[in-house]
């Protein structure tokens, strides 16, 4: 991952003003930093060939605000605030495909787990980013192993909700997988069925018909595998989204595929050290990848792309 230091980008929002990156500073008594009290969007903008374009963006607000609810965090800014803010933050800096991070957490005032009077503070990020699983992931699909940390319950906090504290459970299971020898993680819900994986939904093929964990299943409801499910039925699959999915299931896959903001979407070669199907991208996951960046290269389907 290229660090910011290498990037050309100079500015953020925070708040409601534009600051200079170095100035985007907090105190290190923010309430978030301590207690892992935010919640956070992972958008793209893609070139498209009518021009730059914010990938599904009232989706991401919709996320954004829903995330901050169990969490009663105020979020004092419209949708049309932050979507100025946004598409003024890209053009600024001259992106024409780029990553963006809306973050929205406890600020600063005082300290306790219960976040008191600490203010609702907003940001916005930028940057240029490229495939999130190296380079060759998305033609030659990623080696995976099922992590030994289980994702936690939605009855132990809310897993259809973006929150930063999460994440720590998403980098023990990437962590463990890397430090393996493997490119990413599954993770199995309490349950032991398959929920994602630490920042990616999950698809499985079989038969010709595809099968993606449910939302009870303690994943977030993720906008690509909306995305995907949308392409999917309109080429005529049969799209099984609200199922549960065994470990071994996993092995016996004729396809399998990642799909994220992030991620994209990102063939599975294998699990554990055990082939699914031939071994590399399956003949589904290749369509359904070809419809996806196809969609975002054409930036045709207006609903689904704000313009920068
Ligand atoms: C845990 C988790 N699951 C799934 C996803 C995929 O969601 P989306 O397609 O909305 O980016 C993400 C990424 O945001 C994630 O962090």
């Amino acid at each position: 991952m290229a660090s910011f230091s290498e990037m050309d980008v100079d500015t953020i929002w925070m708040d409601g003003e534009f600051v200079d990156w170095e100035d985007a500073q907090v105190h290190v008594l923010t309430h978030a930093l301590h207690y892992g009290s935010g919640i956070f969007e992972g958008v793209r903008v893609y070139d498209t060939d009518n021009g730059p374009a914010i990938f599904r963006w009232d989706e991401h607000l919709d996320r954004f605000y829903q995330s901050a609810k169990p969490y009663d965090l105020d979020i004092e800014f419209t949708r049309e605030e932050l979507t100025e803010a946004t598409v003024e933050l890209v053009d600024r800096q001259d992106l024409r495909s780029c990553y963006i991070r809306p973050l929205a957490y406890y600020g600063y005032e005082s300290l306790g787990v219960s976040p008191g009077d600490c203010p609702t503070d907003v940001a916005i990020a930028a940057w240029p980013w490229g495939t999130y699983l190296g380079d060759d992931a998305l033609e030659n699909g990623v080696d995976v192993m099922v992590s030994s940390w289980r994702k936690h319950a939605s009855s132990q906090i809310p897993t259809n909700a973006k929150t930063t504290g999460l994440y720590v459970n998403s980098m023990l299971a990437g962590e463990e997988a890397r430090r393996n020898g493997f490119v990413e993680a599954i993770v199995l819900n309490k349950e032991g069925n398959v929920a994602e994986g630490p920042g990616e939904n999950l698809f499985l093929v079989r038969d010709g018909e595809l099968y993606t964990p449910g939302l009870s299943e303690s994943i977030l409801d993720g906008i690509t595998r909306d995305t995907v499910i949308t392409l999917a039925e309109e080429r005529g699959y049969t799209v099984h989204d609200n199922v549960s999915i065994s470990r071994g299931e996993l092995h016996t896959a004729d396809e399998l595929f990642f799909t994220g903001s992030a991620a994209e979407v990102t063939p599975i070669k294998q699990v554990d050290n055990v082939e699914i199907g031939n071994g590399g991208r399956g003949p589904i996951t290749e369509e359904l990848q070809t419809a996806f960046f196809d969609l975002v290269e054409a930036g045709d389907r207006e609903e689904w792309f704000h313009y920068v």
